[in-house]
């Protein structure tokens, strides 16, 4: 079995690259120690805080973040990082080659009932100049050197994508490290299944109505198919199965808070999964254009998001350009 550390030196991947993608997997063997000790190791409940987005942190959002803060700005590989937990950059040593964007805990509220949470990862080159600003970060996802995430489930993955390709390594506990175990990820162009948080149904847009509607009408409707569909309430999560599986997610605009673009972010969502699913040979759209050519205005911008089976995906944009 090959070695995280081996794989990239084979890909030739440029070598500061290559330490600080070891030293997110680092960090995030340290988040995956602290979930597995659960309750024992008092990681659960509500830190009593919200974050920048208004929402209410729990304890582990902000322990990972820490974590990960921690071990990105002693790395040396670093210029600056954006966290979702973080209201501003953070800057780290002049000499870094990278931005790292980053979302330390996705699907936080599932940490209570032991389902599975990810940290999801977003690498950009450090810009030429000495002073590095938010400005630089607001770059397309299109220019991403790398993105990836570590899902933690029943085992723990890195699936990760460095413009090569999306490979997926899994956390070989013997030896604490991550091993290759997927080479090539592929996602077919057709699907019978389809992720949307249906709870939500009276409040999008008629376009995504529609669309819907069509899928769950199965063989007696216009898709003459039936669908399945599953919901784990974590990004990372749905989008680990649709890279095994195929399928689609979507988590579009809705009337609830009608100034917000969407719930999911760009910069530490959006876009890290934009490339690991066109990197796999899917799509990654919002409801307009594809997320990876989305220039960003700020850093904790919301998107809506539509991505997955090429051919599904190019379904649902028909509805909304109809
Ligand atoms: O980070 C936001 C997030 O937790 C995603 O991981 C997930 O896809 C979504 O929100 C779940 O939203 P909802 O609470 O509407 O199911
Ligand atoms: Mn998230």
């Amino acid at each position: 079995m090959q070695r995280l550390s081996s794989q990239l030196q084979q890909s030739s991947t440029p070598p500061e690259l290559a330490s600080l993608i070891d030293v997110i997997a680092v960090a995030c063997k340290d988040i995956a120690f602290r979930l597995q000790q659960g309750a024992m190791s008092g990681i659960l409940g509500s830190a009593g805080e919200e974050n920048v987005q208004g929402e209410t942190q729990k304890k582990l959002d902000v322990i990972s973040n820490d974590l990960l803060k921690d071990y990105l700005l002693s790395s040396g590989t670093v210029r600056a990082l954006a966290s979702e937990e973080e209201e501003s950059i953070v800057a780290g040593n002049d000499k870094g080659g990278y931005l790292v964007a980053f979302d330390p805990l996705d699907g936080s509220s599932n940490i209570d009932i032991n389902s599975m949470v990810g940290t999801i990862f977003s690498i950009f080159d450090a810009p030429a100049t000495d002073v590095v600003s938010e400005q630089d970060f607001l770059q397309p996802g299109r220019n991403q050197a790398a993105a990836g995430y570590v899902l933690y489930g029943p085992s723990v993955m890195l699936v990760l994508s460095t413009g090569k390709g999306v490979q997926m390594y899994t956390l070989d506990q013997r030896i604490g490290e991550f091993v290759l175990t997927v080479e090539k990820v592929a996602i077919a162009r057709d699907t019978k299944e389809f992720a949307i948080n249906m709870s939500n149904q009276r409040f999008w847009a008629e376009p995504m109505q529609s669309y819907i509607a069509d899928l769950l009408a199965g063989s007696d409707g216009p898709r003459q198919k039936n669908f399945n569909m599953r919901w784990v309430a974590a990004m990372v999560a749905d989008v680990h199965r649709i890279l095994c599986r195929g399928g689609l997610f979507t988590y579009p605009w809705d009337n609830r808070e009608p100034d917000k673009a969407g719930k999911l972010r760009l910069m530490y969502e959006a876009n890290p999964m934009g490339m690991l699913v066109e990197q796999a040979g899917g799509s990654a759209y919002t409801d307009t254009g594809p997320i990876l050519d989305v220039q960003p205005e700020q850093i904790h911008q919301r998107v809506p998001v539509i991505l997955g089976a090429a051919n599904e995906v190019a379904a649902c944009l028909g509805y909304h350009t109809e």
